[in-house]
């Protein structure tokens, strides 16, 4: 599908060249952004927007951070990269530190949010062989519908979602899907004493920001507790602050078995994702048996190091709760038809679209950009809007008035 420009030539250029030249993995809004701080983007015409996207949520901090920039850019003159070859000072640092910041005895780090999902699996089978005593090559993961965990061929294995799987079979076995938020049907789906692990988004991010039960994290991590199961939270998206507590699953005081986190990780500015746990599940893999020649650089570890000082020196999971509540409570308020529902917790939010026009979605985001808000449907009929944490309760306001705004025009 080519694409409409509504603003300059610039943006027509770039956006031309790089539909010439490069993949069609994605259908990006058309506006071509160069700079960004706090809130904010601008694109090459030199206008401003607020972003409400935030990279995924991976930009909870505000785009280009000062402190995390200054972190990477003092430790980009040091010494950027070891391999795991070597020891690092930053390396040691880092561990010690994310360990005790999340309370966990081990992290194992990563790059991607994908990888880290990877190396959680890996984990729970390698634990299933070696402590749970479950048969040679019979270990099996309870995963959820409508997930969304990366795109590897292994993650889409257990993917719901046709359109992330069609015509790239064959996949990985050893995967059984149930329905989220169904205590029952994990329940059963427990008893077979192969299972090894239950993967877990806290709230389904990609789905559309499917909040699920009050309670239903809890008796899932103790279903799992009495059938000898890790419970594996996947808070790539929601973690960090994002939903208002440092973790999603803090709201259910869940402390999970196997924990793992990505994208504000690094605050935008690397791609770095670790995956914590104990020292029983975490030791069970020996050198190498796993890695990257990324995973934990120096120079990343010192930026994942800033970034979560951020997200403690700036109270941002108090702030997102707080704003969260004003947003959603705004938008209901605003009882726009065409809304047919708010959700979210803190400041990972969506609304509902409900419209004649099948694209009704797509059309209001584009009114919306035309307006100074960059926001992305998911799955046709949601828009999820998630700023960085760091934006003011007046930018917020600012924004809710765009967005009604924009409501208004969808006739
Ligand atoms: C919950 C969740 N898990 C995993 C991933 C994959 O992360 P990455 O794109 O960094 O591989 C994402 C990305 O959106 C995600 O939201």
């Amino acid at each position: 599908m080519q694409h409409t420009y509504p603003t300059g030539e610039k943006t027509k250029q770039y956006i031309d060249t790089e539909w010439t030249y490069g993949a069609h993995n994605y259908h990006p809004l058309p506006v071509v952004l160069e700079r960004g701080e706090g809130a904010f983007v601008w694109d090459v015409e030199g206008k401003r927007f607020f972003d409400f996207l935030s990279g995924y949520s991976a930009v909870n901090q505000g785009h280009c951070h000062p402190k995390i920039v200054d972190a990477l850019v003092k430790q980009a003159h040091l010494l950027t990269l070891t391999s795991r070859a070597f020891h690092s000072d930053k390396l040691a640092d880092y561990t010690k530190y994310i360990t005790a910041y999340f309370g966990y005895e081990r992290v194992l780090p990563m790059n991607t949010g994908v990888e880290a999902v990877e190396t959680a699996l890996k984990l729970a089978r390698k634990w299933g062989y070696n402590v749970k005593g479950v048969p040679a090559g019979e270990a099996k993961i309870i995963t959820v519908e409508g997930n969304f965990h990366g795109r590897t061929i292994n993650v889409i294995s257990f993917s719901t979602d046709e359109s992330a799987r069609k015509d790239f079979g064959p996949f990985v076995s050893g995967y059984v899907t149930v329905p989220y938020n169904d205590l029952h049907a994990l329940e059963a789906a427990l008893a077979d004493p192969t299972v090894v692990g239950f993967l877990v988004e806290p709230i389904q991010g990609e789905a559309g920001v499917y909040v699920p039960d009050e309670g239903y994290l809890a008796a899932a991590f103790s279903l799992c507790k009495a059938h000898q199961v890790l419970f594996i939270a996947d808070e790539i998206q929601t973690g960090l602050s994002r939903t208002g507590r440092m973790l999603a699953c803090d709201y259910e005081n869940v402390k999970p078995d196997v924990l793992i986190l990505g994208k504000a990780l690094s605050g935008g500015l690397l791609p770095i994702s670790a995956v914590l746990s104990s020292e029983e599940i975490m030791l069970t893999i020996q050198p190498g048996e796993h890695g990257s020649t990324y995973g934990g650089n120096p120079l990343a570890c010192a930026v994942a190091i800033a970034a979560l000082e951020v997200l403690q020196e700036e109270n941002l999971a108090a702030h997102a709760a707080e704003l969260g509540d004003y947003f959603r409570s705004e938008l209901k308020q605003f009882a726009h038809p065409a809304v047919k529902e708010v959700r979210g917790k803190g400041l990972l939010n969506a609304i509902v679209i409900q419209h004649d026009d099948p694209d009704a979605a797509y059309t209001l985001c584009l009114t919306l950009l035309k307006h100074g808000l960059l926001a992305k449907p998911t799955h046709g009929d949601k828009i999820r809007f998630a700023p960085p944490l760091v934006i003011s309760k007046q930018q917020l306001g600012e924004a809710i008035a765009i967005i009604k705004n924009a409501l208004s025009s969808l006739d």
